[in-house]
């Protein structure tokens, strides 16, 4: 096809190593739990044994409760910090013989089966995979309806800034601004291996490593955790991913004759649904926002994380009608166009900083997530406005873990943010590659 599928496609094969695909070298130097599964929907379209081999690497990091780390620490590596002895999963009786971190990602795997079951041109065979798998996907379902979610209301918790896929963005800034904590040590890697005013800041490193303190005081106990933990937030994004992937799991479960597992996600899925447009929607903003379960508020920000549920067919036709305004002269494209799409936190925010991270650069997969849900309600030359900005950035810098929104920003800068041949910026853009719109 064209090059910059071949230079994608060299991006993965040298992040490869043996059984999994680390997300960039250097600076995440381990498999991640939900970059794997974007990853595997690049590699499905290269090598369905190398999409299979992530998943099941993976899934060797599984705890017997079901819970899925966020990292697996198949190898030793020195440039990453926490590492495993600072996460010291082992303190937990559920934790596996591999060393894990304690803590989880958005649960993209359901829907990432799916999608390999779409890619793969001998059905048979994938879905022996798909079947060998079913069941420590749908434990994963079990444990956060069992464990995350105290009220049974069908919205789970994420008890960590890095749970949530979008670490720095400031809706946690209202979090920290809850509790103290006190002076750890930090042994940064991340900010001697680029530049530092791209990541968060040394203070927001001391939240992340307290609680991480605390879950180890109690040895990872969910129940303790959910009377204690200072951080308890329900994330739209977080409850999207685990939405979708509720339903792809329905899909593949009757595939398969799964009905029990069937009946309970079906389940789950209404509750979740109903529970997502009467909690987390938020009529003034016309955007789906974050609820802090611990000071019992609403966090009312809009990011690009607001805009996930339209992947998960969460909203009304009515609904999606008001959320697109962001992306046509409104606060995510700017009055007159002026931003890529799609910034990771509201552009006309104070807050915004369109270089740090999570606090406004454009990140791959969340184009990826909102070109799913834009398509899905029929939204289509949006969808393909999302993809060509997406283009853009990739075939001007290569693929970069993050990029500047702003065009006149862009129209002097040679690079894109943070580490660079960052294999999910790579995997997506061979997905979208193949999509016609
Ligand atoms: N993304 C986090 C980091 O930057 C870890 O999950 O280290």
């Amino acid at each position: 096809m064209t090059s910059l599928f071949e230079d994608a496609s060299q991006v993965l094969h040298n992040n490869w190593k043996d059984s999994f695909t680390i997300p960039c070298e250097g600076l995440y130097p381990f498999q991640w739990n939900w970059d794997s599964g974007f990853i595997a929907i690049g590699w499905a379209h290269l090598d369905m044994e190398r999409a299979k081999s992530e998943i099941r690497s993976l899934l060797k990091g599984q705890w017997k409760n079901g819970f899925i780390p966020h990292i697996v620490f198949h190898n030793e590596a020195e440039t990453y910090y926490p590492g495993p002895e600072v996460h010291a999963a082992y303190l937990s009786d559920q934790s596996p013989e591999v060393k894990t971190s304690g803590i989880t990602q958005p649960p993209v795997l359901g829907f990432v089966l799916e999608e390999m079951y779409h890619i793969a041109k001998d059905k048979e065979d994938i879905l022996k995979f798909i079947e060998a798998v079913f069941d420590l996907v749908y434990l994963n379902h079990h444990y956060f309806y069992t464990h995350r979610d105290p009220a049974q209301e069908g919205l789970v918790y994420i008890c960590h800034n890095w749970e949530s896929g979008t670490d720095n963005s400031p809706i946690w800034d209202f979090i920290w601004e809850t509790f103290e904590v006190p002076n750890y040590e930090l042994d940064r890697k991340d900010t001697k291996l680029i530049d530092a005013s791209h990541r968060p800041t040394n203070k927001e490193y001391q939240y992340y490593i307290h609680l991480i303190e605390l879950f180890k005081q109690w040895k990872y106990d969910d129940s303790l955790i959910t009377k204690g933990s200072p951080f308890l937030v329900q994330d739209p994004l977080f409850n999207s991913m685990l939405i979708a992937s509720n339903e792809s799991l329905i899909r593949l479960g009757k595939i398969l004759n799964r009905m029990e597992q069937v009946a309970q996600l079906s389940r789950w899925q209404s509750m979740a649904k109903e529970r997502m447009n009467s909690k987390l929607y938020d009529e003034q903003l016309d955007a789906y926002v974050y609820y802090d379960l611990r000071n019992k508020r609403k966090l009312s920000h809009v990011t690009s994380s607001s805009f996930a549920p339209l992947m998960a067919g969460i909203p009304s036709k009515e609904q999606t009608a008001r959320i697109v305004k962001h992306f046509q002269g409104g606060r995510f494209s700017g009055a007159e166009n002026e931003n890529f799409l799609c910034a990771s936190f509201d552009p006309g925010s104070e807050f915004f900083n369109s270089k740090k991270y999570w606090r406004g650069p454009v990140w791959i997969n969340l184009n990826w997530i909102i070109y799913r849900g834009l398509r899905q309600y029929g939204y289509d030359a949006l969808a393909k406005r999302v993809k060509k900005d997406t283009f853009y950035l990739m075939e001007k810098y290569g693929f970069y873990e993050y990029f500047e929104p702003s065009k006149e920003i862009n129209r002097s800068l040679d690079k894109g943010y943070g580490g660079n041949n960052f294999s999910w910026s790579a995997a997506l853009t061979i997905d979208l590659l193949t999509n016609t719109i």
